[in-house]
């Protein structure tokens, strides 16, 4: 069936706007900020109530029972974060509550929809932005409907490449994504940079404005959807390691192209975290 998630696309688009829209507007009045793994990752009523929003929709349209759903604050929760065979959601209703918190102007509604566990599309709403990037398998990559495509530099030291801290302050792993970021930026390269969202970075990436972004610690709701729109945009998706990109590792590099991506990755000091779905 060509275009059996067609319906389910456009509607995530919808859903993604609307959330949006309901973030904007919390952000006009006073946040309040609670703490969830430590004292710097951070979550706020919006990121539930926006959760909720979506997730509602999503079943009120699809039924429940057919589809699944892994949702960021659902799985602080205490829900399952196991990727199954169904048509499975995956979401984070609020990509940078950090920014969110302070008012830094880069927040993201991420929504991916995957089948037999593989990612069918994702949508990213840029909501601070109003930039609506999407992508489905086989079927290109856009922001605000405009088809998006990759850079297409392959020297290094032409490029501009992008991480994060992410939120875990174990000093040891700290040195490292200091050490890793030095290694690169002694490339040289032409800069580094991190907007504060891992979704916005891979749409910063799809869109050819940077060449990579890599991070270790990330969530597969971060990532899910950016990782459609990166691959349908023409890039690549790995490992840290090299190896294939797996969704549930909580590490990955997305970049414009494999040269970029296997010079970066030489230079990346990979440390442990625990999987998505471990048990
Ligand atoms: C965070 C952002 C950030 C990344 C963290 C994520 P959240 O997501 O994507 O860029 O560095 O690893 O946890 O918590 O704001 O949804």
């Amino acid at each position: 069936m060509a275009d059996q998630w067609q319906e389910a696309y456009d509607f995530a688009v919808q859903v993604a706007r609307a959330a949006g829209a309901v973030i904007r507007k919390a952000g006009e009045c006073e946040i309040k900020v609670q703490t969830k793994s430590c004292t710097v990752d951070l979550v706020t009523q919006t990121d539930e109530r926006v959760e909720k929003i979506i997730i509602g929709s999503l079943k009120e349209q699809f039924g429940e029972g057919t589809h699944c759903f892994i949702g960021e604050e659902s799985v602080a929760k205490g829900e399952p974060c196991i990727l199954t065979d169904k048509p499975t959601w995956i979401i984070d209703p609020v990509d940078g509550t950090t920014n969110f918190v302070h008012g830094f102007p880069f927040v993201a509604v991420s929504i991916a929809f995957a089948v037999n566990k593989e990612l069918e599309f994702g949508v990213i709403y840029s909501c601070l932005e109003d930039k609506m990037y999407k992508a489905r398998k086989g079927r290109g990559a856009f922001c605000d409907d405009e088809p998006i495509q990759v850079s297409d530099v392959k020297d290094i030291h032409k490029s501009i490449i992008i991480s994060e801290h992410g939120t875990d302050r174990d000093k040891q792993k700290v040195k490292k994504i200091f050490s890793t970021m030095q290694k690169i930026l002694c490339i040289p390269v032409h800069g580094l940079r991190g907007s504060g969202t891992a979704a916005t970075n891979m749409c910063l990436v799809a869109s050819g404005a940077t060449e990579a972004f890599f991070e270790i610690g990330i969530h597969c709701w971060d990532i899910a959807a950016g990782a459609v729109i990166v691959k349908e945009a023409g890039g690549v998706l790995l490992d840290v390691d090299g190896g294939p990109f797996d969704l549930m590792s909580r590490r990955m590099i997305s970049a414009n192209n494999m040269v970029i991506a296997e010079r970066i990755i030489k230079e990346i000091e990979i440390f442990d975290s625990v999987r998505d779905d471990a048990p």
